[in-house]
């Protein structure tokens, strides 16, 4: 079993194009073969002794069962494996999420899938992947992240290899802070000494000790191995607040000068981004040295939501309770969010973030 799940972490647990479903058969009907082959060579039946007949057939049946058990991909059909997909599949799977899921994100999209997939296919990575997302509230930084794991793993945020921290509810207490720091440190190293490419989320990075953030410091470098364990194949995602302002005016100027928001490209945000995150003492980065060591791989900016994309939300969350979408609550539901600044009303300032909340007094009525 041990051997099965090396065998697909190494990558020798063969390649997906006839897919999964097929496999596992494979190795069944080789060993079948093998069985009625036997039968066939075997001297007439008076011949052969019943025991020693009766020990072929169990062998060849063992040996099948064996087969189709030890084939790695079965024994992760049944059992949660470490990588489960490769990193073709996982690129597809990431781009068709967030191209049928995601709004008005179109930044976060090609950011998000080229790095994640140049990733995944370097098998020389000199360090572990780590993406900051950014933005306003309710723009779908946590939707990202859910949607990143469970292109990589189907259980995505249960998944015994994905691991969520929140600020606020993990690490509360300035105090304690020593530690919350061993704990995580040996969180990260025990989690990614079973799984290497185990990932961790950290949410409200911008209400994060500073301390704390040192601390996950070493494992995001450039090293081969700390104490015994590479760390090369695991994922980090922070997600915070910091820098929302800055998106939300480049946004706003691309707006204000009749540009389209699709034309905003990433190197508008990019460098005003890490600029901003780092100067601001609240960020949670601050005099961290995650940024100065280039130690985050992508920075990756959420714009703000307008109008059409609030009601996007709506319109998928009265379909997923079931409902035939009426327009005249949707649009209800859009109108009653707020939007900013005061005198253009153009983004949502809480995102889709209140969208199901509103639409339970629709639907409760
Ligand atoms: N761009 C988007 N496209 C589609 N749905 C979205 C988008 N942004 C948000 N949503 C919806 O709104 C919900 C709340 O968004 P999410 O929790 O991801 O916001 P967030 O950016 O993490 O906000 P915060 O900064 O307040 O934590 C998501 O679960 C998703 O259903
Ligand atoms: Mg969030």
């Amino acid at each position: 079993m041990a051997a099965a799940e090396a065998a697909l972490r190494d990558g020798s647990g063969g390649s997906e194009a006839a897919g999964p479903a097929m496999k596992p058969w494979r190795g069944a009907r080789r060993a079948a073969l093998g069985l009625a082959l036997l039968l066939l060579l075997a001297p007439p039946a008076r011949a052969v002794e019943p025991i020693s007949l009766g020990l072929a057939i169990a062998g060849a049946a063992a040996s099948a069962l064996t087969g189709i058990i030890s084939y790695p991909r079965l024994y992760c059909y049944f059992r949660e494996c470490c990588l489960q997909r490769h990193e073709q599949r996982v690129a597809a799977a990431l781009q068709e999420s967030l191209d049928r899921r995601l709004f008005g994100q179109h930044l976060v999209s090609k950011v998000v899938v080229r790095a994640v997939r140049g990733f995944l296919s370097n098998a020389q990575a000199k360090k572990p992947l780590a993406l900051s997302l950014h933005g306003w509230t309710g723009t779908g930084k946590n939707f990202v992240s859910k949607i990143i794991a469970e292109s990589i793993y189907k259980r995505g945020l249960k998944s015994n290899y994905v691991h969520q921290f929140v600020a606020t509810l993990h690490f509360p207490h300035a105090h304690s802070i020593n530690l919350y720091k061993d704990q995580l440190q040996s969180w990260i190293r025990g989690n990614v000494s079973i799984c290497p490419r185990s990932i961790f989320i950290f949410d409200e990075m911008d209400k994060m000790h500073a301390g704390l953030i040192d601390a996950i410091k070493p494992f995001l470098d450039y090293y081969e191995l700390l104490d015994g364990v590479s760390y090369r194949q695991a994922i980090f995602i922070f997600l915070s607040n910091a820098g929302a302002e800055k998106i939300t005016e480049v946004a706003l100027d691309f707006w204000r000068n009749g540009k389209e928001r699709e034309d905003i490209q990433l190197t508008d945000m990019q460098n005003a981004l890490s600029v901003s995150v780092f100067n601001n003492r609240n960020s949670g980065f601050w005099h961290s040295t995650l940024i100065d060591r280039n130690l985050i791989d992508y920075f990756v900016p959420f714009l703000p939501l307008e109008y059409k994309h609030v009601k996007m939300c709506v319109r998928v969350e009265i379909e997923s309770r079931g409902y035939a979408v009426d327009e005249d609550i949707l649009t209800r539901v859009a109108d009653e969010m707020t939007y900013f600044p005061r005198e253009e009303r153009i983004y949502s300032d809480k995102g889709c973030k209140t969208v199901d909340a509103k639409l339970d007094y629709y639907y409760d009525l």
